[in-house]
């Protein structure tokens, strides 16, 4: 029997829901769902920019006091804690009976609370008239220290979608070999190093090559990085990723798009790739199939990117 152990909670605007979903799909084999999603695959939630936070479920029960008392039964004693209820979709309780809630968890854990430097978080939420509590874990966002990089281009990605594309290349499998063969200067990297991902990078052009080296550098990042165009890149991995060059409509660069994208599909089964254009011939000319899709568009723009995941097909 599969048994749900964590409850994920996530956050994003209207223009990155297809990307979320998308990435939890790859990372969870299913969707999220109102912005929750339970599951019995243990995620970090910082390796992402939509999840919010875990509960590492301790208890659950469909009557509120027999949660209460399971809970006492435990005998937790954890000096310095602090419980927070987690408002969900469809839970209609009212400010003053969640005040009660964490009061009731708070005198099931006879010892001293620490509002504002806890040892441990503890959480209690309600969904789909199920109660849970447990052990609260949230999304650091030291990730973001990333958005000072020293270097940046203007054809840089942006950081959200660069952890979704990490998570979408390497699924549940934090190990799984990576390449960031269009790495520029190693946004997409810096994520992956970031979320502990085995990941390498590459670029033809020296000038973003060296910045990639100097950005990874900078946050202590011992990521390689290969000046090459990928043609000549021989090891294989278990997912590339390619954040395609932009200026796609004109002749030569659709031929190099397709050099980049079959010199990729010779060292890896998994494609993860961006585009502003259809990809879809150039796909199946590489014997691959399209096993997942989206559109993320640029907020208060009208550019958008198109993100394909696809296999080689047996
Ligand atoms: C859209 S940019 C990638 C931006 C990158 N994700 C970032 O955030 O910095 C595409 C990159 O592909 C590189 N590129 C183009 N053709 C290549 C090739 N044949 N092999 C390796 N890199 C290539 C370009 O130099 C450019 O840096």
């Amino acid at each position: 029997m599969q048994i749900n152990k964590y409850i994920y909670s996530f956050r994003y605007d209207n223009t990155e829901s297809e990307l979320c979903k998308l990435e939890s799909r790859c990372i969870f084999n299913k969707e999220e769902k109102n912005k929750f999603l339970i599951s019995e695959i243990k995620a970090e939630p910082s390796r992402s920019a939509f999840i919010k936070r875990r509960l590492d479920i301790i208890s659950f029960s469909k009557d509120y006091p027999a949660l209460i008392a399971d809970i006492k039964s435990k005998k937790i004693r954890t000096d310095g804690f602090k419980i927070e209820y987690l408002e969900l979709k469809g839970d209609t309780s009212e400010y003053a009976e969640r005040l009660e809630k964490l009061k009731d968890i708070g005198f099931c854990i006879n010892t001293f609370p620490d509002y504002y430097n806890p040892t441990i978080i503890y959480g209690i939420c309600c969904y789909e008239d199920v109660w849970y509590f447990g052990v609260l874990i949230k999304n650091n966002l030291i990730w973001e220290k990333h958005k000072q990089k020293p270097r940046s281009f203007s054809n840089s990605i942006d950081m959200n979608i660069a952890k979704a594309l990490v998570n979408i290349a390497a699924q549940s499998d934090i190990d799984s070999s990576l390449l960031d063969a269009c790495c520029g200067v190693g946004t997409i990297m810096l994520e992956g190093c970031f979320a502990g991902n085995n990941i390498e990078g590459c670029d033809n052009n020296y000038k973003v090559y060296r910045s990639a080296l100097e950005n990874l550098a900078h946050y202590q990042y011992s990521a390689k990085v290969f000046y090459s165009d990928i043609k000549d890149i021989k090891k294989r991995y278990d997912a590339v990723i390619l954040d395609l060059p932009y200026n796609m409509y004109s002749a030569a660069t659709d031929i190099e798009i397709s050099h980049i994208i079959n010199a990729a599909a010779d060292i890896s089964n998994r494609l993860v790739m961006v585009s502003i254009s259809d990809l879809t011939n150039l796909i199946s000319n590489i014997g691959f199939k399209l096993s997942d899709y989206c559109i993320v568009n640029k907020r208060a723009s009208n550019f958008s990117r198109r993100i394909w995941v696809c296999e080689k097909m047996e």
